[in-house]
């Protein structure tokens, strides 16, 4: 495959229909990335590594990562004059930076930590983030950032990996860009990214095994039973426990990510965040030829009621996530 490399400023410029306002505001997500990017790869260095002795809205163990990488969004994002709030994992309420929003400003959703336990392993973790834009002037409530994945008008990931990388959506196909340490850009190295239709690779947690639900459990058994069983193919199995890197696997060579509802997590609505997991690589996905589900409808079209809502997860080749939609029907 022939690689353009350019820039990831000119590639907006030249190559995506977005304003400036927009394009300010992904150079300084990228900012916020490449940061990020730089308090993982010497968070041994600064002891950084390791648990914050605090736990986060959801209740989980916070790493010192975790809320480095919080306060780079935040500070980062922040400096856009367009943005009028920022939802992020790491902070219970919105933080809200305007007191008069206005219709077309942004609000902007992250976890800039995503699958932060595998950061004192030294496996990939990575941030995302999702861009909505407000439809009418509001007051700063908090209300007004509760709209369904199909509002966003940008989507991405940066994965910390053995090379940093920049996968995002305007709307017009999903690209990817890798950090060039030296210049210091995110150049474009994966322009158009598209996931096959057709796969013979899963991602679950199969620990979970004793929560799944019927569909789910008839399904894995189904891929598990391999040429002999009713699918007559070979399945592979690859789990990482970062929806980042898994993400970026289906995004580069196809497969199926599922985190269901299970009756270990039906009481959270299942374990993935909507606003800043599940609609951004929703979007991404479908961007990318793929498909997106709970196991009964498509994820961009849930409509949230908290900020920190979650949903079960489905999604990757198009066509296996329609037939786990059939295992949820039957
Ligand atoms: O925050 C979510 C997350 O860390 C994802 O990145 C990952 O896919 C998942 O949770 C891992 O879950 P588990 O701990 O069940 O493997």
């Amino acid at each position: 495959m022939a690689h353009s490399q350019k820039t990831f400023r000119q590639f907006m410029l030249e190559d995506q229909d977005i304003d400036t306002d927009l394009l300010m505001l992904l150079e300084d997500i990228a900012t916020a990335c490449r940061a990020v990017s730089d308090h993982v790869r010497n968070g041994a260095f600064a002891n950084v590594l390791g648990a914050a002795n605090s736990t986060n809205v959801q209740g989980e163990e916070q790493k010192k990562l975790d809320v480095i990488a919080d306060e780079e969004f935040m500070r980062h994002c922040a400096n856009s004059p367009r943005v009028a709030a920022l939802v992020s994992e790491e902070v219970d309420e919105v933080h809200w930076l305007k007191e008069s929003p206005q219709a077309g400003d942004f609000v902007v959703y992250f976890d800039p930590l995503d699958g932060s336990s595998n950061v004192d392993v030294n496996l990939s973790v990575g941030s995302i983030f999702s861009i909505m834009r407000l439809s009418e002037a509001t007051l700063p409530s908090d209300t007004a950032v509760l709209r369904p994945g199909t509002e966003q008008i940008c989507a991405g990931y940066a994965i910390y990996g053995p090379s940093t990388g920049l996968v995002i959506t305007t709307g017009q196909g999903v690209h990817g860009f890798t950090h060039e340490s030296g210049t210091g850009e995110f150049r474009l190295t994966h322009p158009d990214m598209t996931v096959p239709p057709k796969t013979v690779e899963y991602a679950i947690n199969s620990a979970r095994e004793t929560f799944w639900y019927e569909p789910v459990r008839r399904y894995i058994a189904d891929c598990v039973a391999g040429k002999d069983g009713p699918r007559k193919e070979k399945f592979n199995m690859r789990w990482t426990a970062s929806m980042v890197a898994d993400v970026h696997r289906i995004l580069t060579r196809g497969g199926v990510f599922l985190y269901p509802l299970d009756s270990g997590n039906e009481t959270t609505g299942g374990k993935l965040r909507l606003m800043y997991e599940a609609n951004p690589m929703g979007m991404l996905i479908e961007q990318a030829g793929g498909a997106a589900s709970t196991g009964t409808g498509r994820i961009l079209e849930v409509q949230p009621t908290t900020h920190h809502q979650r949903v079960s997860v489905i999604l990757g080749s198009s066509e296996e996530v329609a037939k786990i939609e059939t295992y949820h029907r039957n």
